[in-house]
């Protein structure tokens, strides 16, 4: 009692406790506020009695208040205003919910259900065991069921009960329920989804929520809480699986002691074990074992540990820790499959960031092989993929890492993206496999390199990147330029937007997609040229900062000049040297930087030229004398 009394004041940790010889099985809710998921959690929470009492006398007065029909407690009221309370403080959106029967307990994700929060879904469902896909019987199966069964499926979760929801809306129909069944078990087999379980419910008025209903004497399966208490749970895969500990930090107290800690991803080790360190692949034997409760002689998966080792080696934060004799595979290049969750749509050729267990590396898609109609299942021809969007593309991170295929190990292998510049999570995906390629291509040491190349050209190798709107004077500038170093002897080479794009790149046109790619191999090309000794200047429109920064990646940050071209937009459109704005005005011409798309000016260029109230001859030479000084 004491336990509940300390749950209720917000601490579960006794409660937990006590439960801790239960099964614990953990599974999301699929379905939006509409199919009835609030009323579906809210009555298994009351149910199982976790909850506060003054909210359940706040509720009931609530639901009066509201005109509710009958006797009935409107539960989606409560676990609304539960997640509102929580968000007014921090904003998961998932929120994970704990309640337990006396044959087992439980942790529900529930998640946001609108059709935009694929995010939410994916982060509830990726250590959940079982999904509960919620349909409205009146409205059968939608895309967004499909979708997240989809997801449900990728992210790995085998079983799922599909709760055919407000029943009584359709006067307890066999007829509907089975046609219903019978089109989800379709679809469901379609995505290889085979343990399913149908439900006919009614969260609102309870039917065969707890126990089952006379309403629906035709039905023989089991209510939705004696399912979720009886269904078999898996050995978990990952407990089998060899043994994986991403390092998430070294700890370090004084000389004499260097662990290395994190939670077991998967399988176990015992002390004496040899083991391996991943990407660097040296090897050890485990000396000692930290748990929570002190030293053990085994950890094992799902633990948090500490380890230590026999041997001094290099180890931090994101390495992985796994059997010398059952590594995982290291590779830079992979197969995987993408969900994006932004607003703003996945460009290929745009720099990344992975996260993949402790690890975060430089990422980028180098090509969509096709995007998923949830549907039709149908695999279409895709550039990019907009929010929602789940597609296969082949990733090229910037380093190496040490992963499983995520069939086999979700820690291992899965992933999110993030948004370099605004740090938001844009994506999770999941690697199939390594390119053979990865493995096949290797670098080739030059012996002629770039400082042998600059040597023989009396000169260091730099980057000059002139940005700006298209009539801003970029050319103009640029080529006067190269003519002051041409004339003072330097090697030069001069790669302008309006002829590259005539030649290399002549297949690109002007979509955000096809402009990320034309800068990614310029400022490619333009590394090449660097290599060779060249002072190489670039210049593009190059309307986003992701990939200027990648440029600069390229080059490394002492070789490369940002040159801001300054130009209003007023003024670009009053020069309009090639009469381009006017057609753009017209509406001839689509896609046109400053008027149907974007340009992000430079934060902090190196070089800003306001061309209102600088000659192209005074900015040319200021650069010249800019670069001398680098
Ligand atoms: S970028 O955005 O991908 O960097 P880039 O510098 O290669 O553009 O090419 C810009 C040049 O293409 C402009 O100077 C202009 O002459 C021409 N152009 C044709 N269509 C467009 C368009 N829709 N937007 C911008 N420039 C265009």
């Amino acid at each position: 009692m004491n336990a509940i009394t300390d749950a209720r004041n917000g601490d579960l940790t006794p409660y937990l406790q006590q439960q801790q010889n239960k099964q614990l099985l953990r599974f999301i809710t699929c379905g939006s506020v509409d199919d009835g998921k609030s009323t579906l959690i809210g009555r298994l929470l009351y149910e199982s009695k976790v909850l506060f009492e003054d909210q359940l006398g706040q509720l009931e007065a609530d639901s009066k208040k509201l005109g509710t029909q009958g006797e009935e407690l409107d539960f989606a009221l409560l676990v609304d205003g539960l997640s509102a309370e929580r968000e007014q403080g921090i904003t998961i959106d998932v929120a994970y919910r704990f309640f337990a029967t006396e044959k087992r307990k439980f942790i529900v994700a529930d998640t946001p259900g609108h059709e935009q929060y694929t995010r939410n879904m994916v982060t509830g469902a990726s250590t959940a065991d079982l999904a509960v896909i919620l349909i409205d019987a009146r409205q059968g199966l939608l895309t967004q069921t499909r979708r997240h069964s989809y997801l449900v499926s990728l992210l790995g979760i085998r079983k799922v009960v599909v709760a055919i929801n407000k029943l009584d809306l359709v006067s307890y129909s066999q007829a509907v329920f089975e046609r219903i069944e019978a089109e989800y078990r379709a679809f469901a087999a379609q995505i290889g989804l085979q343990d399913i379980q149908c439900i006919p419910l009614s969260a609102l008025r309870g039917d065969n929520m707890l126990e089952t209903s006379p309403n629906t004497p035709w039905y023989q399966g089991p209510s939705l809480l004696a399912h979720l208490e009886d269904v078999p749970l898996e050995q978990a895969r990952q407990n089998q699986a060899p043994f994986r500990l991403p390092v998430q930090w070294v700890n370090r107290p004084n000389l004499d002691f260097r662990g290395y800690c994190g939670n077991v991803a998967a399988g176990s080790v015992r002390v004496g074990e040899r083991i391996r360190v991943l990407p660097s692949g040296q090897q050890s034997e485990i000396t000692c074992i930290l748990g929570s409760a002190g030293e053990q002689q085994q950890a094992l998966c799902g633990q948090a540990v500490t380890l230590t080792l026999k041997d001094e080696i290099d180890i931090s934060r994101g390495d992985l820790i796994a059997l010398a004799d059952a590594p995982p595979a290291v590779a830079d290049q992979f197969e995987a499959t993408l969900v994006w969750m932004d607003e703003e749509a996945l460009l290929p050729g745009r720099p990344y960031l992975m996260k993949i267990g402790c690890r975060t590396v430089g990422m980028s898609c180098a090509n969509l092989k096709h995007r998923v109609d949830v549907n039709s299942l149908e695999h279409l021809a895709a550039k990019t993929l907009e929010l929602n969007g789940i597609g296969v593309c082949n990733l090229h991170l910037d380093r190496p890492i040490a992963f499983d295929a995520y069939a086999d190990n979700r820690d291992t292998g899965g992933f999110i993206v993030i948004d370099r510049l605004s740090n938001r999570t844009v994506g999770a995906g999941m690697l199939h496999f390594a390119l053979r390629r990865a493995q096949n291509v290797h670098w080739q040491a030059i012996d002629v390199n770039r400082e042998a190349h600059a040597a023989l050209k009396g000169q260091a190798p730099r980057m000059l990147w002139f940005t700006g709107l298209s009539g801003a004077g970029k050319s103009t500038i640029a080529n006067l330029v190269e003519r002051k170093l041409h004339a003072l002897g330097r090697h030069t080479y001069l790669l302008d937007g309006d002829n590259v794009r005539h030649g290399l790149n002549r297949d690109l046109g002007f979509t955000e997609a096809d402009r990320v790619e034309n800068i990614r191999r310029v400022s490619e090309v333009a590394r090449l040229m660097l290599d060779a000794g060249l002072i190489t200047l670039v210049s593009f429109i190059s309307p986003f900062r992701a990939e200027r920064d990648m440029a600069r990646g390229l080059a490394g940050d002492g070789n490369f000049l940002e040159i801001f071209i300054d130009a209003p937009l007023a003024l670009a459109e009053q020069r309009d040297p090639k009469g381009l704005y006017l057609k753009a005005r017209r509406g001839e011409l689509k896609n046109f930087t400053g008027i149907d798309s974007p340009y992000e000016p430079p934060v902090a260029p190196d070089i800003h030229i306001d061309t209102q109230h600088e000659t192209a001859e005074a900015a040319a030479e200021r650069i010249v004398e800019a670069l001398l000084a680098l």
